[in-house]
């Protein structure tokens, strides 16, 4: 160490030579690794290499506003509020190896937010909550008000242009042509906390973080409305590692902390990444999965749900979500879309049984206690099984022949 830097003083030729080398070594991974597709065919965490120069040169919790703004979006092909169906992602991969990943794929702003025919019932149930329980679902610390505001300004840029048959844009703000509801974001005070007027634009929760001063990821800002399994209470302020070490996380440390922890502080405003998750409830509750406990409980999971219910109370809940820095205040914005469907339903695809009642198998230990599969495996494999030989029966798929049909659909 100590002849390193004496060589560095004595030679500012060689200084110059090494940083460059550095740098360039740094944009080759970056630029390979763009091209790369992981093992579960995503591929993998854009990083930009100016956000990599960015990132070590700003000082933590310190973020200059950078002049970005993503393209306006075009209007989603045909979007209809009562006909667009929700996307049918599956992100299930056959077995037999499970991997714990952040499955990072590259996102296209144009596709940020998600609404389909369904929108309606996600608004109803938001606003209901929003009316009765709003002060625990949303909410934003003062260091993140400019964040939340900012975020509140790009969906009113967004969403008239990629929604037009539900929202305009005014002077003031935004309106939703279908809910009859308008929104003036420029008054002072604001009519509602911003992530309660967030929360009623759109189906997705939101979670905003926000960089402090030891350069640790903090959630700052929520509207998570429609959470299942957690509470905005109980994660708000805490870092990135509290957040998912309190979640009891499969494979945190080991495989997703450092990884997600140099995410946060690199991801540049005009990166997007998405990922996609899932998870089985014995319960029809969109916004909270009774079967764990009630939401007001200090101590629930999944050792107090019932065991065996029957098939037609499983239900398939998975989560598609977005990264993305917002340019002028440095927040990191999550967006959290779920898609809620009966598990009869979704046996219906081509595929589908098969596929995830492979993936189930393949849960290990630690996976399959997180996701709480003691109390529904045995009746959920018995059925898919079932679906699946019937598949195959019927002709409608073929024996083996699935693997055509590629993550996350
Ligand atoms: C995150 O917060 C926890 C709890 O306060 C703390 O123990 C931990 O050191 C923090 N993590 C980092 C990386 O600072």
């Amino acid at each position: 160490m100590k002849s390193t830097t004496v060589m560095f003083e004595e030679d500012p030729i060689l200084i110059c030579l090494v940083v460059a080398l550095l740098l360039a070594s740094i944009l080759i991974r970056n630029y390979s690794s763009r091209s790369d597709v992981q093992e579960d065919g995503t591929s993998p965490v854009p990083s930009s290499p100016k956000a990599q120069v960015s990132a070590s040169k700003r000082n933590p919790g310190q973020w200059i506003p950078i002049d970005f703004k993503a393209p306006d979006p075009p209007p989603y092909p045909d979007w209809d509020v009562k006909l667009t169906k929700p996307l049918p992602y599956r992100p299930f991969k056959h077995g037999p190896t499970y991997f714990v990943n952040m499955g990072l794929r590259k996102g296209n702003f144009d596709d940020w937010i998600e609404l389909d025919n369904e929108y309606l019932k996600f608004h109803a149930i938001k606003k209901e909550r929003i009316e009765t329980r709003g002060d625990k679902l949303c909410k934003t610390a003062p260091e993140a008000l400019d964040a939340a505001i900012e975020l509140l300004e790009i969906l009113c840029d967004y969403l008239p242009t990629r929604y037009p048959s539900m929202f305009t844009r005014t002077s003031v703000g935004i309106d939703n042509t279908v809910t009859n509801e308008r929104f003036n974001i420029v008054q002072r005070p604001l009519a509602e906390e911003p992530m309660k007027t967030i929360g009623r634009l759109i189906q997705d929760d939101i979670a905003i973080m926000v960089e402090g001063s030891d350069g640790q990821s903090y959630l700052k800002s929520g509207s998570i409305i429609l959470p299942g399994f957690w509470k905005l209470e109980e994660k708000f302020d805490m870092n990135l590692s509290e957040i998912h070490t309190s979640g009891n996380v499969p494979q945190f440390r080991e495989k997703l902390e450092k990884g997600m922890v140099n995410f946060f502080k690199r991801v540049m405003p005009d990166d997007m990444v998405i990922r996609h998750n899932y998870f089985m409830q014995v319960d029809d509750g969109l916004a909270w999965s009774h079967s764990i406990g009630p939401e007001d409980a200090s101590n629930v999971g999944w050792f107090t749900a019932e065991r065996d219910k029957v098939v037609e109370n499983h239900w398939f809940r998975t989560e598609r979500q977005t990264l993305r820095r917002l340019p002028r205040s440095g927040g990191v914005v999550f967006t959290i879309r779920t898609y809620f469907h009966p598990v009869v339903d979704v046996a219906k695809e081509p595929y589908v049984p098969g596929r995830l009642a492979s993936a189930i198998r393949s849960w290990g230990d630690d996976v399959a206690k997180y996701k709480g599969s003691e109390k529904y495996k045995t009746v959920l494999l018995k059925f898919l099984d079932q679906e699946n030989q019937r598949q195959i029966d019927s002709g409608l798929i073929s024996e083996g022949g699935q693997s055509h049909l590629k993550y996350p659909y």
